[in-house]
Formats: C-alpha cells, structure tokens, sequence
C-alpha cells in the first residue's frame, strides 16, 4: 500500500496489531538489490514492513544533485510490492518539514531548509546534530550539515512509524555509526540492523548515483573496489601498518580519479589508528566521470 501523508501512516500502525513487531527500511528511492536485500532481511526479521521513499532535500549540499536525483516511484511501488512490503510512506517534502513549497504533494517541491541553501541559516527546523568527532571526517568532511539532514529525517521516520528495527546498508558505513550513536545518545527504543553491501559481479557496489556513470565510467568505478579488495590482501598478506596500506591504492589512482577520501580506522568508532587489525575497516570516496561514489570493506574475517 502506498500513503503519501503521515496521518495516514499513523492510523494503518495504530490498526496493526500491537504484538506485531515492525520494521523501516528508509530509501530515497530509484530502488536496486541493496535496497531489496534490506527489505528481505526486514521481512526475514519483521512482521511489518515500511519503507520509506523520500529524496530528502535536508540532507543535500546547495550544489548537490537533489534536483537530478533519480526519481522512479512507481517502479520503486512495483518492487515493494513483489517483496511483500506492507506500506510504502513518500511523503512530499512539505509533509515532511512543512513551508513553502512550489506544488505542495509533489516530491519535486522544496521546503524552505532547502531554499536557504544550508541548514545554518534555517531557524524553522529543530535539527540533530550528531557528534562532531563522528562527522568532522569521510562523508561528513564535503558534505557539511549532510549527517544533520540524515539524522533529523531518519528520527523524524522512526517517530512517525514507530518501529522495533531499523535496516541499513553498510555501503552507508559511516551513516550506519552516526545513526547507532544517535539511537543510544537519544535512547530511540529501535534496534538498528545493518545488512552487507549487496555488488555487481563485477564488484561495483550498488548505487542509486550509478544511473549517471556511462557504461565506460561503470568499468573506471571498478577501482575503489579494487583499492579496497588490494588492501584487505595485503592485509591478509601481513601488512598493517595503515601507511603502507594507503599507500598501495596510489598505482591505481590515475589522471581519470578524483579522490575524495581514503581512510584505514576503526570499524565501531572510526578512530584513527596506526597499525590495521581484525576491527579496521577501508573506506573510500572517489569522483569518477564526476559522479560520487563511496565504497567500503572490513578488513577482518567478517565478510
Ligand atoms: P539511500 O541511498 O536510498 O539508501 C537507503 C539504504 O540502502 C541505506 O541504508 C543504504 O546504506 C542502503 N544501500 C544502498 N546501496 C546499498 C548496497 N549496494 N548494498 C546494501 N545496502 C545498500 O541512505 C539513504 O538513502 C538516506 O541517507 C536515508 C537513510 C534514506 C535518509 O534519507
């Protein structure tokens, strides 16, 4: 069933039995097999199942691509469906966050968080801020205010369904951390599940944001996966000084990349470290074709 309001949403939850345990899976739509293999393990977990499509404007940097993120919901509806999700919530951003909006009930509108450009200079929302050592660094560190969008919309998600889990991606590593933390910080009664990043055989880790790259920039991608599968060898080889693990990703990195980040730390705090070891985790972002696109791997025994 797909709803578009949050009143809606309430009362189909209030008339669900309140034994019934329940779970989210928060998307921003344009759905693929990560987003599927969320919702499998929702449904494996869960005798509920939401999902929420939202393209949340909050989140987005003022040159960001918020206006050309793909927007696909009825195929998204179509999927869900077949999955057996119980509701699908897509909301319109100002039934999300209220204000002025071009065409009030189109995803395409914007509030005004969005219009003022970052979220500083907006007075009409109360946001979460995660902690700045969680958000100072990878993601965080281009994306200023990005984790404060995706914590006060995902605690605004968990508030409106109410559900005893939540399911995300580790593609996502450092959103999953900031979200555990937010959860324990505010003691939000959920269990955050986190599920493993679902790739093309190729290894090219599943993306919304694949959609832009050519059939020529999906082949370049294939190195930050690369990088990191080279790392975790060399690793494996004996190799843990996070130096020289670094340093093995410069072969690959040419004219063609533009890298963001890329950062050997702890996998439960990301706190720096010297020397790798079964708790570390690789991440990285890299422009290619000048789309973004992040990647990630344990380097332990766990995947
Ligand atoms: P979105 O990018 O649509 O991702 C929704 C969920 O799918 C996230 O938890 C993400 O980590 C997971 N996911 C994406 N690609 C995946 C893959 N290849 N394998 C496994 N899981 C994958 O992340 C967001 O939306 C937003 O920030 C959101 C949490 C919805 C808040 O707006």
């Amino acid at each position: 069933m797909l709803v578009h309001t949050i009143k809606e949403l309430r009362e189909l939850r209030k008339s669900w039995d309140g034994n019934l345990t329940v779970g989210i899976v928060p998307t921003m739509g344009a759905l693929h097999e990560g987003h599927l293999s969320l919702i499998k393990k929702a449904k494996a977990t869960c005798d509920k199942v939401v999902v929420s499509v939202f393209v949340n404007p909050i989140q987005f940097g003022p040159s960001e691509d918020f206006d050309k993120y793909p927007r696909t919901l009825e195929k998204d509806v179509e999927l869900c469906k077949s999955a057996g999700v119980d509701v699908v919530f897509a909301p319109s951003p100002s039934e999300m966050y209220g204000g002025k909006c071009e065409s009030a009930g189109s995803n395409e509108s914007k509030p005004d968080a969005y219009e003022e450009g970052n979220r500083l200079s907006n007075d009409t929302l109360t946001y979460v801020c995660p902690p700045f050592f969680y958000v100072n660094k990878l993601c965080g560190k281009s994306r200023v205010g990005h984790f404060d969008g995706v914590c006060t919309v995902v605690l605004k998600l968990f508030n409106i369904v109410q559900p005893d889990f939540g399911f995300f991606g580790q593609k996502d590593a450092q959103q999953v951390i900031v979200i555990k933390k937010m959860v324990h910080d505010l003691n939000v009664p959920i269990k955050i599940i986190q599920c493993p990043i679902v790739r093309e055989d190729s290894g090219l880790a599943l993306s919304s944001r694949n959609k832009y790259l050519t059939e020529q920039g999906k082949q370049d991608a294939l190195v930050l996966s690369r990088i990191l599968n080279n790392i975790k060898a060399c690793f494996k080889r004996g190799i843990n000084d996070v130096s020289a693990l670094k340093e093995t990703a410069y072969a690959y990195l040419t004219d063609k990349y533009d890298l963001e980040y890329l950062e050997i730390l702890d996998k439960n705090t990301l706190e720096e470290k010297e020397k790798a070891d079964k708790d570390t985790i690789a991440l990285i972002a890299c422009r290619v074709e000048g789309v973004r696109l992040i990647d990630n791997i344990y380097l332990g025994e766990e995947e």
